[in-house]
C-alpha cells in the first residue's frame, strides 16, 4: 500500500460513492483526510467516524463546490485542523445523460458549474496552500472524455475540459513542483449510478463492452488515487490514466 504518512488531502464529494473510498484509501495509507459534502452531511459524518475509528485523522467539510467562494472555505477549514494541504482529489461531480433536443442552459450550466468551474477553483486554492516542496492534484474525469456516447455531450464536454484543465496546468505548476493528473474511471457502481434513470443499461453496456466484464467498484479507482497521491508516482504528471477494466 502506498505511504502517505504525514501528508494531508482534501477529497472533495466523499461523502458517498468513489470520492468516499478515496478518503477512505487515502486515510488507509496515513493521511489526514478533510471529507467534503455539499448535502450528505450524516454520510460525511458516518464516514469521518469510520476513518477515525480506524486511526487516521479526518473532518467533515460541508462546501458547495459549484460556488468559488466556498472552496476557500473549504481550504480555511482544512488548514485550521491540519496546518498543511499536500493532495487534493477533485472528485466532486454530477451527471445527467440527455439528447440535444432535450437539453436545456440548466443541465448545462448546472454541470459545467461543479465538474468544470468548482476544479478549476478548487485548484486555485490548492496551488496556493501546497508548501514549497509541491502536492499533487488529482482530477477525477471520465472514460467519457475521450470516447464521448450518445446522450451526452455536456458531461463528455465537462469531462474534456477536465483533461484539458489537468494538461494545462500540468505544465504551469510543474515549476513549483505541483503534480497534476486525470484518472478517469468507466461504469462505477456507486450511489449516483444507482440514483440514474439509465442505471441498468450501464451496468449491461459495462459488463458487455469490458474486457475484464464486470463493472467496476469505488475501490478500483481509490488504489489508483492513493498511487498518484504518494511519492512512488513523483515522476507523472500531466496524465489521462484510465482506470475502467479496459472500458473505452
Ligand atoms: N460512477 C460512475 O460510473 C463514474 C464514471 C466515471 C466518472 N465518474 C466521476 O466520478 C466522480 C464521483 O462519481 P460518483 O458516481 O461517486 O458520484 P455520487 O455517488 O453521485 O457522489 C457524488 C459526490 O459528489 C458530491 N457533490 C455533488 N455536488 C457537489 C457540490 N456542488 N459540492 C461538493 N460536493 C458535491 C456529493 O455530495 P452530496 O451528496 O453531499 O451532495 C457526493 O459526495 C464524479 O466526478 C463523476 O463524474 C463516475
Amino acid at each position: 500500500m502506498p505511504d502517505l504518512k504525514g501528508k494531508v488531502a482534501i477529497v472533495t464529494g466523499a461523502s458517498k460513492g468513489i470520492g468516499a473510498a478515496i478518503a477512505e484509501r487515502l486515510a488507509a495509507s496515513g493521511a489526514a483526510v478533510a471529507v467534503n459534502y455539499a448535502k450528505s452531511a450524516t454520510e460525511a459524518e458516518s464516514l469521518v467516524r469510520r476513518i477515525r475509528n480506524g486511526g487516521a485523522r479526518a473532518i467533515a467539510v460541508q462546501a458547495d463546490l459549484s460556488q468559488p467562494a466556498e472552496a476557500e472555505k473549504l481550504f480555511k477549514r482544512t488548514l485550521e485542523e491540519f496546518g498543511r494541504v499536500d493532495i487534493l482529489v477533485n472528485n466532486a461531480g454530477a451527471y445527467e445523460f440527455l439528447p440535444l433536443s432535450g437539453i436545456e442552459e440548466e443541465h448545462f450550466d448546472r454541470l459545467f458549474n461543479i465538474n468544470v468551474k468548482g476544479l478549476l477553483f478548487a485548484s486555485k486554492q490548492a496551488a496556493a496552500a501546497f508548501a514549497d516542496n509541491g502536492g499533487s492534484i488529482i482530477n477525477i474525469s471520465s472514460v467519457v472524455s475521450t470516447s464521448p456516447k450518445p446522450n451526452g455531450s455536456v458531461y463528455s464536454a465537462t469531462k474534456a475540459a477536465v483533461d484539458a484543465i489537468t494538461k494545462s496546468l500540468a505544465i504551469e505548476l510543474g515549476p513549483k513542483k505541483i503534480l497534476v493528473n486525470s484518472v478517469l474511471p468507466g461504469v462505477t457502481e456507486t450511489e449516483g449510478l444507482q440514483a440514474a434513470p439509465e442505471a441498468e443499461f450501464f451496468r449491461n453496456y459495462a459488463v458487455a463492452q469490458t474486457p475484464l466484464g464486470r463493472v467496476g467498484k469505488p475501490q478500483d479507482i481509490a488504489g489508483v488515487v492513493a498511487f498518484l497521491a504518494s511519492d512512488d508516482a513523483k515522476w507523472i504528471t500531466g496524465q489521462l490514466i484510465t482506470a475502467s477494466g479496459g472500458l473505452q
